[in-house]
C-alpha cells in the first residue's frame, strides 16, 4: 500500500555516498528529508543538488538532516559530485542513496511508471522525529522543486508540533497564525496570553505564539 501522511517511515539499509546508511539510525532523534531525484549527470537535478548543498545550514538548524537518492550506481553519484561542485560551486555535503537495485524507491513508491517506468520523480519525504511521515511531495522530472519552500514547510510542521495553531495561506516564520478550531474560546484564552482576533468563530488570528 502506498505510503500515508502518519505511517512510520519504512527502514531500510542502503549504500550512499557516505558509507552505508539505516536510515532510522541515520534520523536518530530529529527530523529528515529523504528526496529522489531521476537521474546523475542531467541538469535540473545538477541544480537541485547545490541548492540542496546551499541550504544544509538551515537544514541543520531545524534540526533535519536530508538525504538525497536515485537509482544511479555509486560510481556514478561519485564522479557526479564533482560536476555539482564544479558547476554550482558548493560541494556534495550530505548523503546520496546509491538505489541501483531500487529497493529503496520501491518501498517509498518513487517509481511512477505511467510517468517513467525505470527513473525515480521528484519525491520528498519530510520525516518527524517520532519517524512518522509529516509531508510528502511529487514533481515530475521536468520541473526542479523549490527547497525554500521546504523549509518554509518545517518551519510550519515543527510549530504546529509544539502549539496548538496552524499556519495559513503563504504563512512565513514570524507571520500570525490560525489557532486551532478544535479549542474552545475558554481554551484559547488561557493557552494564547498574546491574545487573538475573531475574524469567524471558526478563523481565530493570533501571533507566532513561539516568538
Ligand atoms: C533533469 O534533471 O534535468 C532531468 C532528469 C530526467 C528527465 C528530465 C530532466
Amino acid at each position: 500500500m502506498a505510503i500515508q501522511l502518519g505511517d512510520i517511515a519504512p527502514d531500510f539499509t542502503q549504500d550512499s555516498t557516505e558509507g552505508s546508511i539505516s536510515f532510522h539510525e541515520f534520523l536518530g532523534d530529529g527530523w529528515g528529508v529523504l528526496f529522489s531525484h531521476p537521474k546523475d549527470f542531467t541538469p535540473v537535478c545538477t541544480t537541485e543538488l547545490g541548492a540542496v548543498a546551499r541550504l544544509k545550514g538551515e537544514f541543520a538548524k531545524r534540526n533535519c538532516k536530508v538525504i538525497g537518492l536515485s537509482v544511479d550506481p555509486l560510481d556514478d553519484h561519485k564522479a557526479w559530485a564533482g560536476d555539482i561542485e564544479e558547476t554550482q560551486g558548493v560541494a556534495l555535503n550530505f548523503p546520496l542513496l546509491a538505489d541501483s537495485d531500487r529497493s529503496v524507491a520501491t518501498l517509498y513508491g518513487m517509481i511512477h511508471p505511467n510517468a517513467d517506468d525505470t527513473l525515480t520523480v521528484r519525491s520528498v519525504f519530510v520525516i518527524g522525529p517520532d519517524k512518522r511521515i509529516k509531508l510528502m511531495l511529487t514533481y515530475p522530472a521536468s520541473t526542479g522543486r523549490d527547497f525554500d519552500e521546504l523549509l518554509r514547510v518545517l518551519d510550519s510542521l515543527q510549530l504546529t508540533a509544539n502549539h496548538k495553531v496552524a499556519t495559513p495561506v503563504n504563512w512565513r516564520h514570524g507571520d500570525d497564525c490560525i489557532i486551532v478550531p478544535a479549542l474552545s474560546d475558554a481554551e484559547a484564552d488561557e493557552l494564547f496570553p498574546k491574545g487573538y482576533r475573531k475574524v469567524k468563530p471558526y478563523l481565530r488570528v493570533t501571533p507566532q505564539p513561539n516568538l
